[in-house]
């Protein structure tokens, strides 16, 4: 038996998790909790950020008892229990006693508590610009070894906290929403014409993004410090911006083995960083083999996706250019096209303004690439100009 994980899912059932719950019955039982005119506040800071149109963060000021908020967490409770495993694995053989510790973004403290009580010979520090949060996060009776703090690392410039030898943040940026990357007046485009990734107003938004995360984190870091961080980040393009913010920033990116955390449908990248002087911008290849890596490679001849179709697109070699079209979705997503053959490989790019690629292979002399330079294929994901 798992007993880290029995322990922790416990931790966390004491701190008002609730595990095996869709977010759609966690919306009913918090119907139940929270009075009429607080619950239509909260759906309505729920589909304000869902749109785009509300921070994130407002939803977050919804609660009033750590039950409450993590109630709301409940939503994800199973991807909370695997982020704090996985964190605690990746950072055991960097801690030595007496270190300092710092959660970035700690909602209730549940990681914190949990780091302390494995590590009783490390100070364990909680910071999250929510102060109730904290609030509640005291209120929990955490472990002595522990402490919290209201900061916003994204705008204050100070942190208020000593700096710290080994920081972890697990979903600390709140990104601006899918709604917000798919609204045609958000300057989101990723360069689809051969242009430098790092040329494109998509990868700019991204980086400029997280830019203020990683500077306030910085300032909060000993020199040499590490830094892990789980993010939210779903495509190579992304997590480049991402990677470069941090390099600006004074954390070189470490791509040890790579690392994914992936629950239910979706994954998510583990990254490392260390507190250095400035550096200038990594090679984006050594980012994209890494970030393949983590993403594990799909088969062939089947679509692949993202990251691993990018990289298998540049590994073809000499490739010879069949056909080109573009196609806009309702959305005002574009997509473009590119038919081709390298070698004995006949391949179908599709690439949207969204950051998105599909790559499919087949044989050269295969009646599909005939088929694929005339038709808009179904089922490979962006045919239609939707993701
Ligand atoms: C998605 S929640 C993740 C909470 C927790 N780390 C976890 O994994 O369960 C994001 C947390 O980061 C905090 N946060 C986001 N931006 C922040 C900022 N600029 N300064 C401080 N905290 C921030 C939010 O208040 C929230 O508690």
């Amino acid at each position: 038996m798992d007993t880290s994980r029995t322990s922790l899912k416990k931790l966390l059932q004491g701190l008002g998790y609730r595990f095996g719950k869709t977010p759609d019955k966690v919306d009913l039982d918090l119907a139940r909790v929270l009075d009429r005119e607080r619950f239509e506040k909260f759906v309505q800071c729920l589909r304000g950020a869902q749109h785009g149109t509300t921070p994130v963060g407002s939803i977050y000021e919804c609660f009033e008892s750590a039950e409450e908020a993590n109630l709301f967490a409940s939503r994800q409770a199973d991807l909370t229990l695997e982020t704090y495993l996985a964190i605690d694995g990746r950072i055991a053989p960097d801690l030595k006693p007496g270190m300092r510790v710092v959660d970035l973004g700690c909602w209730t403290g549940g990681l914190v508590a949990w780091l302390a009580a494995c590590h009783t010979d490390c100070s364990v520090v909680g910071v999250d610009r929510v102060a109730k949060a904290v609030e509640f996060a005291r209120a929990g009776r955490p472990p002595a070894n522990t402490s919290f703090a209201v900061w916003d690392y994204a705008a204050t410039p100070a942190p208020p906290v000593a700096p710290f030898d080994l920081l972890v943040s697990c979903f600390g940026i709140d990104f601006a929403g899918t709604a917000r990357e798919r609204d045609p007046r958000t300057p989101l485009i990723f360069a689809l014409d051969g242009r430098g990734l790092r040329e494109s107003p998509g990868y700019r938004f991204r980086r400029d993004e997280a830019a203020p995360y990683f500077v306030g984190w910085r300032r909060a870091a000993t020199a040499g410090a590490v830094l892990w961080a789980v993010l939210r980040i779903p495509s190579f393009e992304k997590c480049l911006a991402v990677v470069d913010a941090a390099q600006a920033a004074g954390w070189s990116f470490e791509p040890v083995e790579p690392a994914t955390l992936a629950v239910a449908e979706e994954s998510f990248p583990i990254l490392r960083f260390r507190a250095e002087a400035a550096s200038a911008p990594i090679d984006p290849d050594l980012v994209l083999s890494w970030w393949v890596g983590a993403a594990g490679m799909a088969g062939l001849h089947s679509p692949m996706h993202g990251d691993t179709g990018l990289l298998a697109f540049r590994s073809l070699g000499d490739k010879r250019v069949q056909h080109e079209s573009e196609r806009v979705g309702a959305d005002g997503m574009r997509v473009r096209k590119e038919v081709g053959i390298a070698g004995p490989l006949g391949y179908m790019l599709m690439r949207s303004s969204h950051g998105d690629t599909v790559l499919v292979l087949m044989p050269r002399f295969s009646a599909d690439l005939l088929r694929a330079a005339q038709e808009w294929p179904e089922g490979v994901g962006l045919a239609e100009g939707t993701r």
